[in-house]
């Protein structure tokens, strides 16, 4: 079912009840369907007869989720994926072949730059990294032809914003489809194809589920892209999502948008605190007006997420050290490299989703070891920010 109104979609978007009628959406865990005759097999599998024959690559609950998912995105088709990685890796895989180019930003979270610089370039993929923030470096890297631009914005975990428009119409004069990790920003907050993206992947771990039980990840895209590429990938090679995980992700999407509006709010408070603490230093929100890329997070997002990260300062060395403190003195708020949770959730990136990256690589994206990321959840705002200032107390006073 379409409405015109997304936050009628997040409630209602594609649901298909069943002969029982029932109110919520029907959980069809089932690995295979039955054919009444051999004939009506044969029909299916030449495609000559469309019904769900095996969860692998179809299933009336994955396709409500996908379906109710792009509703909400502007999409004309959804694939959903076992998790966000496999989401990623659906996409490069199954449209790249040897000799190909991808263009990428150099803020990645740390298994999407582990698969683009370490697994492409096995497969005769070329590989080029760019600053995301520098729209002249993405003009001269796209002045060969290329299959893939792909960028997350904002960037995990320093918030670097991409322009959408401007790098898009750079990436189709080389012919590549740009691919958008849009897992900070949610569907919420930010509609990339409105910009002139091509594809949109989430973690749908994240805010989609947002209360810390399933993995889940979905591509979005026009139609042609999921039913020539996408789907008979997956059909044939299995990265599907569980119709469980999805009647969750369902159950999700139905409280997705309050969520965000209040983690946001939240998010908000706890910047106001942080601008004004002696021991901050250095502070990422793109919806702070000294955030440098404040402008341009205006004019694509709707509102700034619900992740801050941000610098310790120690009048002494800039060092882990101070870091950990901080987090173990934390009472509240629990140390996970999770994020998009209803909990409070804080990790110090450099030694976990980004400790892979060289020294170099850290240091030319800020990744700093003093710096924190925060996934700001729905507690009393008050008590996050007692819990961080206390935590702040206590590791900088002896
Ligand atoms: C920006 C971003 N993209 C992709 C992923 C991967 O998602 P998943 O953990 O569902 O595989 C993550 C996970 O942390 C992420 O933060």
């Amino acid at each position: 079912m379409k409405n015109k109104n997304n936050l009628t979609n997040l409630i209602r978007g594609g649901i298909q009840r069943s002969n029982f009628s029932e109110t919520s959406e029907s959980l069809f865990l089932t690995s295979g369907f039955v054919y009444k005759t051999a004939e009506e097999a044969e029909k299916s599998f030449k495609e000559e007869k469309e019904r769900f024959m095996y969860s692998r690559f179809g299933n009336p609950t994955v396709d409500t989720f996908q379906k109710r998912m792009a509703l909400l995105e502007g999409a004309e088709a959804c694939w959903a994926t076992s998790s966000g990685m496999s989401a990623l890796f659906t996409i490069l895989m199954s449209y790249l072949k040897k000799g190909d180019r991808v263009v990428s930003s150099r803020a990645l979270f740390g298994s999407c730059h582990f698969v683009i610089t370490e697994i492409l370039p096995r497969f005769g993929i070329e590989i080029k990294l760019v600053d995301g923030t520098n729209i002249n470096q993405w003009e001269s890297a796209l002045k060969k032809k290329t299959k893939i631009v792909f960028f997350e914005t904002p960037s995990n975990p320093c918030l670097e914003i991409v322009d959408i428009k401007n790098v898009s119409k750079l990436a189709h004069k080389s012919g590549a489809k740009v691919v958008v990790d849009n897992v900070f920003a949610t569907p919420i907050l930010q509609r990339p194809l409105e910009f002139g993206a091509d594809i949109i992947m989430y973690s749908a771990t994240k805010h989609i589920d947002g209360q810390g039980r399933v993995l889940g990840g979905t591509i979005l895209s026009d139609e042609k892209f999921c039913k020539n590429v996408i789907k008979p990938f997956i059909r044939n090679t299995g990265p599907s999502i569980s119709p469980f995980n999805a009647w969750v992700l369902l159950k999700g999407l139905e409280t997705l948008d309050l969520r965000i509006k209040k983690q946001v709010e939240n998010t908000k408070e706890i910047l106001k605190f942080l601008k004004k603490n002696e021991y901050v230093d250095k502070i990422y929100y793109p919806f702070d007006e000294n955030f440098p890329q404040y402008e341009l997070a205006k004019k694509q997002m709707k509102d700034g997420g619900t992740i801050i990260s941000f610098e310790l300062t120690s009048k002494k060395k800039l060092e882990k050290k101070t870091s950990f403190k901080f987090l173990n003195k934390l009472k509240l708020i629990d140390i996970s490299n999770n994020l998009g949770d209803s909990k409070t959730l804080i990790t110090h990136p450099c030694t976990t989703t980004h400790h892979r990256l060289s020294n170099t690589e850290k240091k030319q994206l800020g990744i700093n070891e003093n710096m924190v990321r925060l996934s700001v959840g729905l507690e009393e705002v008050n008590d996050i920010i007692e819990d961080i200032n206390s935590s702040i107390k206590k590791t900088f006073t002896k």
